[in-house]
């Protein structure tokens, strides 16, 4: 295809002219995030617990948000603060928001907080199709880097306005250390002497792998195919101790782990060349066959947990930015931890090395031999062997625990939406809610993630997705006393309602970031926390029992991710024209919540409501 050749040949050459300054130029021409005004946030947080509130409770919330935004209240007063904090900071917001929502909690970040990215299956099945493959996409990441280190990365848009790159500063050569009450992150990209490894880890074993050569060329596919093999042949032994694997503990266990660990001088050399390294690919043994169908979920779980420790659980290193994982059954994708970055960058990094991967062999040229790959040593004391066999069982238990469903529904994608000239993301955002509702007849409190990346350093906020539109719109769509044609005016109008609030949320007027900065800033000011926080309307609100994403690529890919409360779901999707795949993950031990019946619900739902739309023609224009 000439146009794919003449883009690819672009992207080549305009990555390789370094561009100093570009990025920060960029960077300070974007606005900052705005602090939205009291009374907007406060009417427009009422609305929104319509849906999931009980009237009585819901009049109690009044009274309370009455009370806070009486001039000259407390609501004011801490505004005025948040105010001041804006004017000074870059981003009132994401020191914040990186502190409290990655680097305190401290759930493990599997399953918990790293969302995994299931690509298509590969065609091989053996360990020298998975070493060539694993090469090609080395070179492709080596290849993306290129563009983030000469600052010639293409500057994305939403809704036609620019969008901050600082994320893609921050996935490589980075790692999240664990703490024993908060963890923080490293990032090595900016150092004098930038990384110029990697670490592979096959058999639970670690290896530093240098990646450039002597001139600063990143090595060719061949040169790190050789030197893939031989890090497989020098790790062919299955029975060393996972130490990865307390990377998969609760933050506090790990924490203390970590400074045992350490300790050895050693054991700190070697965590320190992974931390350190530009990211991690994951060499995985053959997983258990899945058919066909279940190839996607089994992958899946893969990529967000290895499996347990049996499998490849072992194969990592969770708190490392970016793991690639490449098994030698084909399974293929990669795990990141969150803190850094949310998913776009990092699905655009994947569409870029898929893309890549497809190119034909570069033809061979003589190699100069390269020197053995370093393995990482390990010191094992007794005390560090107990750590390790509890990460194994705590990791085993989630592994059990974890219900995930990866479902390709193939009837349509975002073509049919939009030949309805609605947004296909609100259309997706309301099956959801239907499907929710007809599963538990409430509708529950919704997360959706929205961009803030129009602002200087911004990371997300939340689009309410259950709103009095979508609510009143489920309850009609089953009910045989309403005719069709309302029925569609009733979900086209909740489908507007959904794209309203997500115009509002991705402009920096949404409600929740902003009431989480007032009750932040009380917490600062060191005064009493408000009553509306205390509310169990506040803690409803924060119940999200569907924890939902939409992660757009140009790769048939899906990403997935735990979900953040017992009884709920996390549903992450890439909506292609004509498909759509989603992940759906519930946990085992809540009875009330199955991955595979919201699956089911879910296609039943975009089913009826294009049905319900041919159904009444004058709805298609
Ligand atoms: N009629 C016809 N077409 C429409 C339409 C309408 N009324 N509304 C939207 N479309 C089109 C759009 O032009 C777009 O076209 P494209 O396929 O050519 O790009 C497409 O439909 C998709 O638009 P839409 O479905 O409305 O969604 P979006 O792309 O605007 O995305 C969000 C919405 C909320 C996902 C996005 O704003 C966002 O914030 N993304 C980041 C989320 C995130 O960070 N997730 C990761 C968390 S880890």
């Amino acid at each position: 295809n000439i146009c794919l050749l003449f883009s690819w040949a672009t992207i080549v050459l305009l990555s390789l002219t370094r561009i100093p300054g570009r990025y920060l130029t960029h960077q300070e021409g974007l606005p900052k995030l705005p602090v939205p005004p009291l009374n907007q946030t406060c009417d427009r947080y009422l609305a929104v617990l319509e849906p999931i509130i009980e009237s009585e409770e819901l009049n109690q919330t009044r009274t309370l948000v009455e009370e806070f935004q009486r001039p000259g209240g407390v609501g004011e007063r801490l505004q005025q603060g948040l105010e001041r904090r804006a004017h000074k900071a870059e981003n009132w917001l994401s020191d914040w928001w990186l502190q409290m929502a990655y680097l305190d909690y401290r759930m493990p970040v599997v399953i918990h907080s790293s969302p995994g990215v299931v690509l298509p299956r590969l065609e091989f099945s053996d360990r020298q199709g998975q070493i060539r493959y694993a090469a090609k996409l080395i070179a492709g990441v080596l290849d993306f880097k290129t563009m983030i280190d000469n600052e010639t990365l293409p500057v994305e848009y939403l809704g036609g306005r620019p969008l901050c790159m600082s994320q893609y500063y921050r996935v490589l050569s980075s790692c999240r250390i664990p703490g024993i009450k908060s963890d923080s992150v490293v990032n090595y990209a900016s150092n004098k002497t930038p990384p110029r490894h990697i670490t592979v880890v096959h058999n639970f074993q670690f290896y530093v792998l240098d990646v450039y050569n002597s001139d600063c060329t990143p090595l060719t596919v061949d040169q790190l195919y050789v030197q893939l093999e031989k890090i497989c042949n020098s790790s062919l032994q299955t029975n060393k101790e996972p130490v990865g694997i307390l990377t998969s503990n609760h933050r506090n266990s790990w924490g203390k782990a970590y400074a045992n660990l350490i300790r050895d001088k050693t054991n700190k050399e070697s965590v320190r060349a992974i931390q350190k390294s530009i990211f991690t690919v994951c060499l995985d043994a053959p997983m258990p066959r899945a058919s066909d169908d279940m190839y996607r979920t089994r992958a899946a779980v893969q990529m967000l947990h290895g499996g347990g420790s049996r499998w490849n659980s072992g194969n990592r290193w969770f708190d490392k930015t970016l793991q690639f994982i490449v098994g030698e059954d084909g399974a293929c994708g990669l795990i990141y931890e969150h803190a850094p970055a949310e998913g776009p960058p990092i699905v655009a990094l994947i569409d870029h090395v898929v893309e890549y991967t497809k190119k034909s062999d570069i033809v061979r040229t003589p190699m100069a031999p390269l020197p053995m790959p370093q393995k990482l040593c390990f010191n094992i004391s007794p005390e560090l062997k107990k750590d390790i066999e509890e990460a194994k069982q705590n990791m085993n238990i989630m592994v059990q625990d974890l219900d995930m469903k990866v479902h390709v529904f193939s009837y349509f994608g975002k073509n049919i939406p939009k030949s309805y000239k609605l947004s296909p993301d609100a259309f997706i955002q309301v099956a959801l809610q239907l499907a929710y509702y007809r599963m538990y007849q409430h509708c529950c409190a919704t997360y959706e993630s929205a961009s803030l990346r129009m602002f200087r350093l911004g990371r997300t906020d939340t689009i309410r997705s259950a709103s009095v539109d979508s609510a009143t719109f489920v309850r009609a769509m089953d009910d045989q006393s309403i005719q069709n044609s309302e029925k569609v005016a009733l979900l086209e109008k909740a489908v507007k309602a959904h794209r309203a609030y997500t115009d509002m949320a991705i402009r920096g007027q949404a409600i929740d970031r902003h009431l989480l900065g007032l009750k932040l800033q009380a917490i600062e000011d060191l005064s009493a926390l408000p009553d509306i926080f205390m509310d169990t309307s506040y803690a409803v609100a924060n119940h999200y029992n569907l924890s939902t994403s939409q992660v757009p690529a140009k790769t048939d890919c899906v990403m997935c991710f735990g979900p953040v409360v017992p009884d709920g779901y996390g549903v992450c999707y890439n909506p292609m024209e004509e498909h759509i795949n989603f992940a759906i993950s519930a946990f085992n031990s809540c009875a009330d919540t199955s991955a595979t019946r919201l699956a089911h619900a879910l296609e039943d739902a975009l089913l009826d409501m294009k049905a319900l739309l041919e159904q009444t023609p004058k709805a298609k224009l």
